[in-house]
C-alpha cells in the first residue's frame, strides 16, 4: 500500500518502522499525535510531494517514478542525499563498529576470524567515507552551482564550472557501487563465521548490514537515476545560454 498524505504519521510508522530513519532526515521527530502526513510535513515545513516520493521509493522498492521526481531542484535531493550519508557516517557505521567490537570482546574463541570481520569492515568503511566525501566536495557543491548560475542569469558560468572543466558525465562514469563489498561481508558472516554459541550477535550485525545495503541502495538509485539526468539538463541549459 502507497503512503498517502491523508493517512496518519503514527499508523506510517506502525505500517513500516524502517521509514523512521529516512523520515528523520527530513528534520521530523517523533511525537506526531494523530496528525496526518499532509500536517506533519506542514508543521516541519517539508515540501509533502518530495516527502511521499522518496518514502514511497524507500517503502515500495518497485516503485520509482522517474518522471515525478526530476522534476525536482537538485538543492532538494542534495539536502536529503546529504542527511543520508550523515545517517551512514554518524549512526549506522558506528552501530556496526561497536557490534563488532563487543563480538571480539566477548568471545573467547575464532578471535582470527573476528578480527578479520573487523578488517574488512574498517576498510569497507575507508571506501565508504571516500565516496561520501568525494560527492559532498564535487559533484553536489557542482549540481547547486549549476542550479546557482541558472537561477541569476547575471553571471554565467565561463568563469566558474565551464573552466573547472568538469562535467557530470565524470561522476556517472566513476560512480561506483559501494553495495557490492557489503555483499562479500555479509557472506563472510552467512558462510565463514562458523559460532552458533554467538549466533544472536551475529544475527543482529547481519541484520544491520542488510538495512544499510537497502539503505544504500535506494541513495544510490536516487543518484544516478535522479541527480545526474537534473544535472545533465542544468549542463544543456547553460550550455545553451552561453552559445547565445
Ligand atoms: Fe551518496
Ligand atoms: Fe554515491
Amino acid at each position: 500500500m502507497r503512503i498517502q498524505k491523508d493517512l496518519k504519521m503514527a499508523d506510517v510508522i506502525h505500517m513500516n518502522h524502517h521509514l523512521l530513519h529516512v523520515i528523520n532526515r527530513f528534520g521530523i521527530q517523533l511525537g506526531f499525535g494523530d496528525n496526518t502526513v499532509e500536517e506533519v510535513c506542514r508543521n516541519y515545513n517539508v515540501n509533502l510531494d518530495f516527502f511521499l516520493e522518496i518514502v514511497n521509493t524507500y517503502h515500495d522498492p518497485t516503485y520509482f517514478p522517474l518522471g515525478d521526481l526530476q522534476k525536482f531542484p537538485a538543492s532538494m535531493l542534495i539536502r536529503y542525499l546529504q542527511k543520508t550519508h550523515q545517517f551512514y557516517l554518524e549512526v549506522k557505521i558506528p552501530e556496526i563498529e561497536v557490534a563488532i567490537q563487543n563480538l571480539i570482546d566477548n568471545v573467547a574463541f575464532e578471535a582470527d576470524h573476528l578480527h578479520l570481520l573487523k578488517d574488512f569492515f574498517n576498510n569497507y568503511k575507508n571506501e565508504l567515507t571516500d565516496h561520501i566525501n568525494k560527492e559532498e566536495q564535487r559533484v553536489y557543491p557542482y549540481a547547486l552551482a549549476l542550479e546557482h548560475q541558472l537561477a541569476n542569469e547575471g553571471h554565467l558560468l565561463e568563469e566558474g564550472l565551464v573552466k573547472a572543466n568538469y562535467s557530470i558525465h565524470d561522476y556517472e562514469e566513476d560512480h561506483d557501487d559501494v553495495e557490492s563489498k557489503l555483499f562479500d561481508l555479509k557472506n563472510i558472516i552467512i558462510k565463514y563465521l562458523p559460532s552458533p554459541l554467538e549466533s544472536v550477535r551475529f544475527n543482529s550485525i547481519l541484520h544491520e548490514l542488510f538495512e544499510l545495503e537497502k539503505d544504500l541502495n535506494n541513495h544510490g538509485h536516487i543518484e544516478d537515476l535522479i541527480l545526474i539526468p537534473i544535472v545533465e539538463r542544468m549542463e544543456s541549459e547553460v550550455a545553451h545560454r552561453i552559445a547565445k
